[in-house]
């Protein structure tokens, strides 16, 4: 056993002081609160001594993290399964650095070619160059994606407050209820849309696409007219072009940028358009800022290893069995859904990356909602439950100008559940402020184990001076580097997703198996029952 297996770990554990216990300690409290890109870490809730923190941090050494950081910034093939470089990072270097080299290729200059080309179709989508076939100015554009072509340009645009170009709409499910809503309401004549597909040939954007392409043509555009509002998004130029995109209106992607670490190549063209090239820059600008601070803090400062290996702590030592995530913005109210993909797609392995069943539990199961609303909803399970969990509060300094009550509030209650979480109340306590508010002692003995809350839950809080493009980039780029520290702690690839693609077969035999020549099997019984079960009841399709 060396001091820096998990075995070790474990046996500290053993030994550990009560979260409240902890919180007492000025030290250790000065310790544990770091700086990096903007973003301020306390992390002073987390149940960990700062010797235990030490032994995490040569934990991490001991898996190689201190040499494997780099290879994020360097051609490098982190995705063997699907033999691919990961370079996600490359596309927010800025354009004075020296090229990257991959495959005896310059990325960096392709990279430079399509922001610019993005920067100018955002720039004519938004001033009004870009007429539709009729001559008519653009109001609205819809992008259809899903995923890792989805969740972050509709987090991002949301986050960055109202549109200041046309109006950004996003498709994304099948349901065909969400392209009744989103088309409802709009003139194909004023109408752009992206179809943002990686791969040109998920199921959901492909279906999506097809169904607004017959919108056009069913509200009197022509073929010939539809070059005039449609662009897409891909590696597929001759899919697109299948398609009826041509070449001139695609913006590129590459196979080294995940779908989930794409908002940061052309996908971003909604931001652009939305929000400006200038604020895509700010987005860009401040995930750099992180990069930078990833590659060049030294561990006990670094906040994306230091989150990663707090719950790792968490999770693989103490336990923990799901993270509540938890924004103090009403802006990242998307945020959840985000770091859902970027962490339970990317970590959730059950091997390792040269295929050997990984020991530890593996993955984060993340949730979360928008503070103060999940105080009224998901909050009790946390505070009185018994599943163990850790959590991640976000809160901005500042929020709505003019409305400096609301932030007073919203900080109040942010601090205070992170508080609640750690300290918890216990029956003590409760009978003592019963009994001096008056209530007779077997009254207070009675509600007290009503009342108690264990504490002890673990939580990190990340505090932003305020909800911009460059704390955003920022953010996001702080969990990137987070999972992939994830991922060398546990061993695993976090940049394949093999583990998606056996539902889409399944969904391509059960749409099969529902054809009306009924000649292709379901795939089971139980598959056909539910089928025949699922089906409208009147007969009809
Ligand atoms: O669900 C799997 C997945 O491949 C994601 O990783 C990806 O972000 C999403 O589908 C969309 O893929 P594409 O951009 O190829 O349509």
């Amino acid at each position: 056993m060396t001091d820096a297996s998990l075995e070790t770990l474990r046996c500290r554990a053993a030994a550990l002081p009560s979260l409240r216990e902890l919180l007492g300690d000025p030290a250790r409290l000065a310790a544990l609160h770091c700086e990096g890109a903007g973003i301020t870490a306390d992390f002073s809730r987390q149940r960990v001594r700062l010797e235990d923190r030490d032994a995490l941090l040569a934990y991490a050494t001991a898996r190689g993290l201190a040499q494997g950081t780099e290879q994020l910034f360097r051609p490098n093939l982190l995705n063997p399964t699907e033999r691919r470089a990961v370079l996600h990072t490359a596309l927010r270097r800025t354009p004075e650095e020296t090229p990257l080299m991959l495959d005896g290729v310059d990325i960096s200059a392709a990279i430079a070619e399509a922001l610019r080309r993005m920067g100018r179709i955002a720039e004519d989508l938004r001033s009004g160059r870009w007429r539709g076939a009729t001559g008519a100015a653009i109001t609205d554009v819809v992008h259809i994606g899903i995923g890792g072509s989805f969740l972050g340009p509709a987090l991002a645009c949301e986050a960055l407050g109202p549109c200041t170009g046309p109006q950004l709409h996003f498709l994304a499910n099948v349901d065909g209820v969400a392209a009744q809503r989103t088309l409802a309401g709009l003139d194909p004549t004023r109408t752009v849309i992206i179809v943002a597909s990686k791969s040109f040939s998920t199921l959901e954007t492909q279906v999506n696409a097809r169904t607004v392409r017959r919108w056009f043509l069913n509200r009197g555009l022509s073929e010939g007219d539809l070059k005039h509002h449609c662009l897409a998004i891909t590696t597929q130029l001759d899919a697109a072009a299948a398609f009826g995109i041509p070449p001139e209106q695609c913006l590129p992607l590459w196979d080294w940028v995940g779908g989930r670490f794409s908002l940061w190549s052309p996908m971003g063209l909604p931001v652009a358009i939305a929000q400006g090239m200038t604020t895509f820059e700010a987005l860009l600008a401040g995930a750099r800022a992180m990069d930078e601070h990833f590659r060049t803090a030294d561990g006990a400062h670094n906040l994306p290893l230091l989150l990663s290996l707090f719950e790792f702590w968490n999770q693989n030592v103490l336990g923990t069995q799901s993270h509540a995530f938890l924004p103090y913005a009403d802006a990242l109210t998307q945020l959840p859904a985000y770091l859902q993909q970027l962490e339970m797609e990317s970590n959730g392995k059950s091997v390792t990356a040269d295929g050997q069943p990984v020991p530890e539990a593996t993955g984060t199961i993340l949730w979360g909602t928008v503070g103060t609303n999940g105080q009224h909803a998901t909050h009790q399970l946390l505070h009185q439950g018994t599943q163990p969990f850790s959590a991640t509060f976000v809160f901005p300094r500042r929020g709505a100008p003019g409305l400096e009550d609301h932030q007073r509030w919203l900080r109040a209650h942010c601090i205070a559940q992170a508080e609640a979480f750690a300290r918890g109340l216990t029956e003590a306590e409760i009978r003592a402020s019963l009994t001096e508010a008056g209530v007779e002692p077997e009254e207070a003995k009675r509600l007290a184990p009503h009342k108690r809350l264990p504490g002890n839950h673990p939580s990190s809080l990340l505090i932003i001076d305020q909800v911009d493009a460059h704390s955003l980039g920022a953010l996001l780029s702080l969990h990137e580097h987070k999972v992939f520290c994830h991922g060398m702690l546990w061993g695993i690839n976090s940049f394949d997703q093999w583990g998606v693609e056996f539902g889409k077969v399944l969904g391509d035999t059960l749409y099969a198996a529902q054809a009306p020549q009924g000649d292709v099997p379901a795939l089971s019984a139980s598959a056909e029952a539910s089928l025949r079960a699922a089906l409208p009841t009147d007969g009809k399709p």
